[in-house]
């Protein structure tokens, strides 16, 4: 993170401390019911017995879907978004073990693995994300689910000698603002994700975080070390189909039986 360090924050809980998960169950935008809910309906209807969530942060998927009667667990890096999750009305219901989802096991067997809103790409290298399918794989049942959803990399919108991809420009009416690009080096695949906001008094706060983007292909074949294959693509949640233009993906992959 580029920018003063928040007073209060623990190193330890990574990209999402004390000062990101405070915030991070505002109304709107990904937790409105329009997103959240077409998330819940797949999840519960793949479930066949406990799901675990990988990465389950303060439970804006796993509170509603355990609510329906689905017994959800998960695995999450920061305790300050584990407590988020704790806190709120139904997440008794969610058991978290805190630990790192390319390595961390929590006992039981499950029918679904799940992991979303693109936050198989915080793990920003190859053999991480690849861990991360064996992990997934070694919590299935025989004949068990994988399911990642995750938003594809700009390239297509990248012409040669740029590597900037903007996503967001919002000038606020008051002077300030926000402004919000990615940065792609097409190498690594490695990118980091831009958050520039400036108050009214023209006081800025420069955010970036790292990702690594993997295209659905690399996936596949990572899913295959793992044991698993291609079960569906969608282009999102309403399982439409995924095209030339899609700019997102769910995916599921099937653990051998
Ligand atoms: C964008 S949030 C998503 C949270 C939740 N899944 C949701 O949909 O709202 C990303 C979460 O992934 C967690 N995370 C990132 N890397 C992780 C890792 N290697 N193992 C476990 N959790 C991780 C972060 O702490 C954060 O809570």
């Amino acid at each position: 993170m580029i920018g003063e360090a928040n007073a209060g924050d623990d190193p330890a809980d990574g990209w999402f401390p004390e000062s990101v998960a405070s915030g991070y169950d505002a109304p709107g935008g990904a937790n409105a019911p329009e997103v959240v809910t077409p998330a819940v309906d797949v999840l519960e209807d793949l479930a066949d017995g406990p799901v675990l969530e990988f990465a389950v942060g303060t439970g804006r998927i796993a509170v509603p879907l355990a609510a329906r009667g689905v017994p959800v667990s998960g695995i999450e890096l920061s305790r300050a978004m584990t407590r988020r999750l704790a806190g709120k009305p139904g997440g008794d219901a969610v058991e978290v073990t805190i630990g790192d989802m390319t390595k961390t096991r929590v006992p039981g067997r499950f029918s679904l693995v799940y992991l979303v809103f693109n936050t198989i790409g915080n793990v920003t290298t190859q053999d991480g994300q690849v861990d991360v399918f064996r992990n997934a794989a070694a919590h299935l049942r025989p004949g068990g689910l994988f399911l990642v959803e995750v938003g594809l990399p700009g390239l297509r919108r990248l012409p040669p000698g740029q590597d900037v991809v903007p996503f967001a420009m919002a000038p606020g009416a008051d002077g300030g603002g926000y402004v919000g690009f990615d940065q792609y080096d097409v190498v690594t695949q490695e990118f980091t994700s831009n958050h520039i906001t400036v108050s009214p008094e023209g006081k800025g706060r420069f955010h970036r975080i790292p990702f690594r983007y993997a295209w659905p292909a690399e996936m596949d074949l990572m899913a295959r070390i793992a044991g698993m294959r291609l079960k569906h693509r969608w282009a999102d949640w309403d399982r439409s189909s995924f095209t030339a233009e899609s700019t997102k993906h769910v995916s599921i992959w099937e653990v051998g039986r």
